[in-house]
């Protein structure tokens, strides 16, 4: 099994390479989180945004599989089949689509606890994507979930009604606004009886024995590793485990098995939410910046902050998931500057490291900065590797002198075919 994480804050670009290299894979699987996700994928010259579907789903060899560490609302599921159904045929969707009968079910009032959150004083504000993510999971560890499997249940209906009604009373009582109680609860059962045309199995024993017969799997993760509830930017991350590590817990498959590690990174950062964010800009050439690279978040359309590549943060994501295979997106947007700066270290106390983890200091920190030299080319007419404009060259070997790793792949567009492999 190979494994294909962010290494960033979100939105590297995962969903784009995933779209082009997962055809030469059987399964793709996701792995962790729900419909907080946003991978843009080009179909046909319509920008798709994947929330829950895994970005095999068009190709159409590919099953497409959701592992139990991910939490599914069945109301977006819906609604995002009910869209995708427009250009795949339905039945394709559906035959090619397998659900982890263990993974949980976001309840729609838990979407209303994370707006509730993010509104009221007395809680810290995320900045999260208000899809009830963090509540689903923590009703997970609560041990007060349901899970997809349990829809087959005789209780299931009179369950989640219980559920359902004590916390939208709790949620009354604190004054949130919600439709109401009987409307939430017809449409997450229609939302459910949906779930129930598609194969809701026991995805672990699918993926050893598809692994035993030699198929080829991806693993997909959704976020990325400085959002990482362990190892990101706490108090700021997002609720479920985004590094490689977490692929083999939530599919269920062995760390033996696991092959190469796809990691990806933007040539600058970005994030949506709050939190640390060491290299950011907020001046003229961060508007600039987001309006170019199309910096509004797939899923929110918030804008999203941006700044300059971070090195320390970005050895420190290699790190913990043990990349072999380097991809690098949207250097075209960088296109046109002068020059390009990149944070090399930072200074805390007077203190100067080149690896740490963001999650681990505060606003006090000041970046380092080396400033490379520019590239300006039309990257649409870039389609192998001997016509990478010189200074981006010299940037790439750069960054592989800092990481100590190859960049494999370099991402040109964010059509499917726009992608260079690199070689020696
Ligand atoms: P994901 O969540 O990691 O899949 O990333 P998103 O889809 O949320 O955000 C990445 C955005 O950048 C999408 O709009 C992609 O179409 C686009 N994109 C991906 N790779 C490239 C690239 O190399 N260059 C440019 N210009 N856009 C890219
Ligand atoms: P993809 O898979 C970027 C961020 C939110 C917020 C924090 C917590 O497209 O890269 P949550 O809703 O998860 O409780 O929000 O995490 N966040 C993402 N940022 N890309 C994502 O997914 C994200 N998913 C969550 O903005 O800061
Ligand atoms: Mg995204």
């Amino acid at each position: 099994m190979d494994i294909l994480i962010g290494l960033q804050w979100g939105d590297e670009g995962k969903g784009k390479f995933i779209d082009l290299i997962g055809r030469d894979y059987d399964i793709i699987a996701r792995f962790n989180g729900g419909a907080n996700a946003g991978h843009s994928i080009y179909y046909q010259g319509n920008k798709i945004t994947l929330k829950l579907v895994p970005s095999g789903i068009f190709c159409p060899h590919i099953k497409n599989l959701i592992g139990t560490g991910v939490v599914i609302d069945p109301v977006a599921f819906k609604a995002e089949i009910e869209e995708l159904a427009h250009i795949i045929p339905r039945q394709d969707l559906i035959d090619r689509i397998l659900i982890s009968k263990k993974s949980h079910l976001v309840l729609p009032t838990y979407r209303y606890w994370d707006i509730y959150m993010e509104h009221s004083p007395v809680y810290r504000t995320i900045g999260t994507t208000k899809n009830g993510i963090a509540p689903s999971y923590s009703n997970k560890i609560l041990r007060q979930n349901l899970r997809v499997g349990d829809i087959y249940s005789d209780n299931f209906k009179d369950d989640t009604y219980k559920i359902l009604n004590r916390q939208y009373t709790e949620l009354q009582l604190l004054g949130q606004d919600m439709p109401a109680l009987e409307e939430l609860y017809a449409d997450f059962l229609k939302g459910c009886n949906f779930l129930k045309q598609l194969a809701i199995t026991d995805t672990e024993i699918f993926l050893n024995q598809a692994l035993h017969d030699s198929k080829k799997v991806l693993a997909e993760g959704a976020q990325a590793t400085l959002l990482d509830i362990d190892h990101g930017s706490y108090s700021y991350p997002t609720s479920s485990n985004t590094i490689a590590a977490a692929a083999c817990v939530s599919l269920g498959v062995s760390p033996k098995l696991v092959n190469k590690i796809y990691g990806v990174t933007k040539a600058y950062c970005t994030r949506v939410g709050h939190g640390i964010f060491p290299t950011e800009i907020t001046d003229q050439i961060a508007d600039e910046l987001r309006e170019k690279g199309g910096e509004f978040g797939s899923n929110t359309k918030r804008p999203r902050r941006v700044g300059w590549l971070d090195l320390p943060a970005l050895k420190y994501a290699i790190m913990l998931n043990g990349v072999t295979d380097l991809v690098l997106t949207k250097a075209d947007i960088l296109s046109g500057m002068s020059e390009v700066p990149v944070c090399t270290a930072y200074e805390i106390n007077s203190e100067t490291r080149d690896l740490t983890a963001p999650t681990s200091v505060d606003d006090s920190v000041r970046p380092v900065w080396k400033f490379l030299d520019g590239w300006d080319f039309p990257f649409s007419k870039i389609n192998q590797q001997s016509q990478v404009p010189k200074e981006l060259k010299l940037f790439i070997s750069f960054l592989e002198e800092e990481l100590k790793i190859p960049v494999k792949y370099l991402s040109t567009g964010p059509q499917r075919e726009e992608l260079i492999i690199l070689g020696n």
